[in-house]
């Protein structure tokens, strides 16, 4: 099986966006564990920025029903690539509430030629973050930590 990673950003509902991950992250654990995929959800606070890692016959239909997904708009897909190796090996989804990548997440998506490497380079910071952190034990592991 090839592996795939694909990266989209979007806009939340910001009011309901806290009430909405309560619901979205734990099914979403359920439901990507059990077809092979892995992950990282980030929440600025207005944004979603989302990394899912797994076969693309089993990305490919939950991309477009999160696409789809009313809880939040503007869906705008970055990449889908394949990869040799999964950066979340182990998370079906891991969840961080992210406010200072706010600024990153509206330049590459308020940029209607965003390019490949920039979207490349947000992807590695998000998840960057999230390992440094983890190294270094504060915040817990990610893929626990609770929306
Ligand atoms: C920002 C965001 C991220 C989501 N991520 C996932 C995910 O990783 N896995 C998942 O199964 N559903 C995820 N969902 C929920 C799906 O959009 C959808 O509700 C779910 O797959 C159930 O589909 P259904 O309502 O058509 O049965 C996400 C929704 C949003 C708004």
């Amino acid at each position: 099986m090839v592996l795939h990673r694909t990266f989209y950003l979007s806009v939340a509902h910001e009011t309901d966006a806290p009430v909405h991950l309560r619901s979205i992250v734990p099914r979403a654990r359920e439901f990507n564990a059990r077809c092979g995929i892995s992950g990282l959800l980030v929440y600025d606070g207005v944004h979603f920025a989302q990394i899912l890692e797994g076969s693309l016959a089993a990305l490919l239909p939950l991309l477009s029903r999160i696409a789809a997904d009313r809880r939040h708009t503007r869906f705008t897909s970055l990449f889908t690539e394949p990869i040799a190796s999964r950066g979340f090996e182990g998370w079906a989804l891991g969840y961080t509430h992210r406010p200072q990548a706010r600024q990153d997440i509206v330049r590459v998506l308020d940029s209607p030629l965003t390019n490949y490497g920039e979207a490349v380079k947000l992807a590695r910071h998000l998840a960057d973050g999230i390992q440094i952190r983890t190294l270094h034990g504060r915040g817990g592991v990610a893929g626990e930590q609770q929306p």
